[in-house]
């Protein structure tokens, strides 16, 4: 782990609420695995939570390259960065997703932002199978690109229906499922609890293996403070609690013990 000063490279406008800030921060990105983040301190707050998490989109030689929706204070400040601009950088953290699908079609499920580390993945990951991206509506649908540019098949579900598949993302995954009886997959999700869950869920149906990314709200990201704990179960029954910052934030999706809806 590293705890850099970092600079702003560029920053980029993606869609409605989504920007890409690109930012030089060598020893990081050559760290960087899929489904590791970095923890940024953002300037301008005044309270003792500084900090946010942010998933590694990409990381190109020097680079890093974080995708991120802007949804309060501290990703507001993060809309005000210019070329040039230096902040805290503490990274990489946590685990990331195994490379190795085993011979299985990788299964990618992205809600909104979680298609962050899930394009990282794509993109050093041996095989090719298909994407399911979901969002609220067409602005939500991020990254398609990095996908289909390196052999993936892109599937997309919109709330609104104003693009792909009108409903929740694991309506084209159903259809996969349905269309693949035989065909053993392995899956990658990041993105909503609910979602999340879902996907866990439909794993668990084929008999598969499955990998979550868990976004809990998280104050030291480094395992100190317990702002961001999840309960867990070992395949012998055991319950944990995690740690998602320094135990995750990926896990195996069926040592999750999910939560109730509330
Ligand atoms: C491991 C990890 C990876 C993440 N990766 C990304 C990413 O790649 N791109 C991205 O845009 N965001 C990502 N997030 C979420 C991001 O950290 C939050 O959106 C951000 O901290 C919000 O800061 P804020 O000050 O703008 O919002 P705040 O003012 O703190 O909150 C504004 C609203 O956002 C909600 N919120 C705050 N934190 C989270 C969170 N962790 N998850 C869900 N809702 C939250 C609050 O409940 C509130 O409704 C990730 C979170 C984690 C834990
Ligand atoms: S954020 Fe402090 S223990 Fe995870």
């Amino acid at each position: 782990m590293h705890d850099i000063v970092a600079k702003v490279r560029s920053q980029e406008t993606l869609s409605a609420d989504y920007r890409c800030l690109v930012i030089e921060a060598p020893a990081i990105a050559r760290a960087a695995q899929p489904g590791q983040f970095v923890h940024l301190r953002v300037s301008g707050l005044e309270t003792s939570a500084l900090r946010r998490p942010f998933s590694i989109y990409r990381a190109e030689g020097d680079l890093l390259f974080l995708l991120y929706k802007t949804v309060g204070r501290g990703t507001e400040q993060l809309n005000r960065l210019r070329a040039g601009d230096t902040f805290a950088l503490m990274g990489p953290l946590g685990n990331g997703f195994p490379l190795d699908t085993g011979g299985r079609t990788p299964i990618l499920v992205a809600g909104g932002y979680g298609v962050a580390p899930l394009a990282f993945l794509a993109s050093r990951i041996p095989a090719r199978g298909l994407v399911l991206i979901g969002g609220r509506t067409a602005a939500d649908i991020l990254c398609e690109d990095d996908f289909t540019a390196r052999g993936w098949e892109v599937r997309t579900a919109t709330l609104d229906g104003s693009r792909g598949e009108n409903g929740l993302v694991t309506l084209p995954l159903d259809n996969w499922l349905a269309a693949h009886p035989a065909s053993p997959a392995v899956f990658f999700a990041c993105g909503p609890y609910g979602m999340l869950r879902a996907v866990a869920e439909r794993a668990a149906s084929v008999l598969a293996p499955g990998w979550v990314s868990l976004d809990k709200h998280m104050v030291c990201g480094v395992g100190a403070c317990l702002a961001c704990v999840q309960r867990m179960r070992r395949p012998d029954g055991a319950t944990w609690i995690a740690r998602v910052c320094r135990d995750g934030p990926v896990f195996p999706a069926a040592e999750v013990v999910w939560e109730e809806p509330k």
